[in-house]
């Protein structure tokens, strides 16, 4: 069977997948060691989203940072732990072309119940050796590879780079990414959604009338019955739909309004966007193309309406026609 390093022989991006790869595979054991190490828990820190930082966030973040630096093809990275983006060292960035921007623990929260948690990743040309800021803000179009590490019953990397999609399991024996589900394509269909239904009551109207008319199910405008899930893992719940379909929301609600949305634009939206289109599906903020934003901040957040085509163009209707 072919591995990741055959599949991506001889390509410019190889060494630097590579290295994305190691560093899922050094994460994977952290993760599946669970309670073992006492690593688990909260710590007495918050993100720059002012959110709980979990002990292994931040372990997350040091082994992306130290595995992905060593290679020499980063000039900066900018991750969900840290406030400003991290120009790689000096030493490091000779031949540094790439910028790497990371979640690098996704569905933290899921953790400490031995869940599934994932890792995303969106990889960008940079414009300067030595890049600032502005660098980092180029809308989701201009990624040249994404992709997500997906920490559950088994291992997976999952990969796009511009051409299709393509999951990698982890063989523990031979510690090596095997291509096990080549070119993944999403259904147009689905009968499947996945949105927090604990915040209906904050919803604006074309989310509240999408849902609505799937929970009416036979009887109703849609003449068929749904089904719901909610991991609270991006990852896992893409991953979900890239192997057999379904719509995946977070929307903007009247708790959300100020900050914009829940999940944030450079680092989960916008490699998932590039995954789902990749795959056939389509991704939305509602009215806009997730990959079209122009990006005003690291941190920005953004409505996510993702998953099979046909589902993200009613909802992309529902939120034209008032
Ligand atoms: P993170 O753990 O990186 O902060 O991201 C969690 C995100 C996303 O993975 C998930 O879809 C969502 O937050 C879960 O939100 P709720 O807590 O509202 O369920
Ligand atoms: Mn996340
Ligand atoms: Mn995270």
């Amino acid at each position: 069977m072919k591995t990741l390093s055959t599949f991506l022989a001889g390509t410019e991006l190889a060494p630097l997948i590579a290295d994305i790869a190691e560093s899922c595979k050094q994460l994977a054991a952290e993760i599946n060691r669970g309670a073992l190490h006492g690593k688990m828990g909260s710590l007495d820190a918050t993100n720059v989203q002012g959110e709980t930082q979990k002990q292994l966030d931040v372990i997350a973040n040091d082994i992306w940072l130290q595995v992905n630096e060593q290679g020499g093809h980063y000039a900066g990275m900018a991750s969900e732990e840290m406030e400003a983006p991290y120009l790689v060292p000096e030493r490091y960035r000779q031949s540094g072309k790439y910028l790497l921007l990371f979640d690098p623990l996704d569905g933290s929260s899921n953790v400490d119940l031995n869940f599934t948690v994932g890792s995303i990743f969106s990889i960008l040309i940079s414009p300067n050796h030595a890049p600032a800021l502005e660098d980092f803000l180029q809308p989701g179009s201009s990624q040249i590879a994404a992709g997500y590490a997906l920490y559950g019953s088994s291992t997976m990397l999952v990969l796009t780079t511009g051409q299709g999609v393509n999951g990698f399991t982890l063989d523990e024996t031979s510690g090596d990414f095997v291509l096990t589900h080549p070119d993944m394509r999403i259904p147009q269909d689905t009968s499947e959604f996945a949105i927090n239904m604990s915040r209906q009551r904050l919803w604006e109207a074309p989310v509240k009338r999408y849902i609505d008319e799937c929970l009416q199910g036979k009887d109703g405008p849609r003449g068929k019955d749904f089904n719901m899930r909610w991991v609270a893992s991006m990852v896992a719940e893409v991953h979900r739909i890239l192997i057999r379909g379904g719509v995946f929301m977070y929307p903007i609600d009247d708790g959300l309004r100020a900050q914009g949305g829940r999940l944030r634009l450079m680092y989960e939206a916008n490699p998932m966007a590039m995954l789902v289109e990749q795959a056939g599906g389509a991704a939305s903020a509602g009215l806009e193309r997730i990959l079209d934003i122009r990006p005003e901040a690291l941190h920005q957040r953004v409505p996510v309406f993702l998953g099979s085509s046909r589902e993200i163009e009613r909802i992309i209707l529902m939120h034209r026609t008032p």
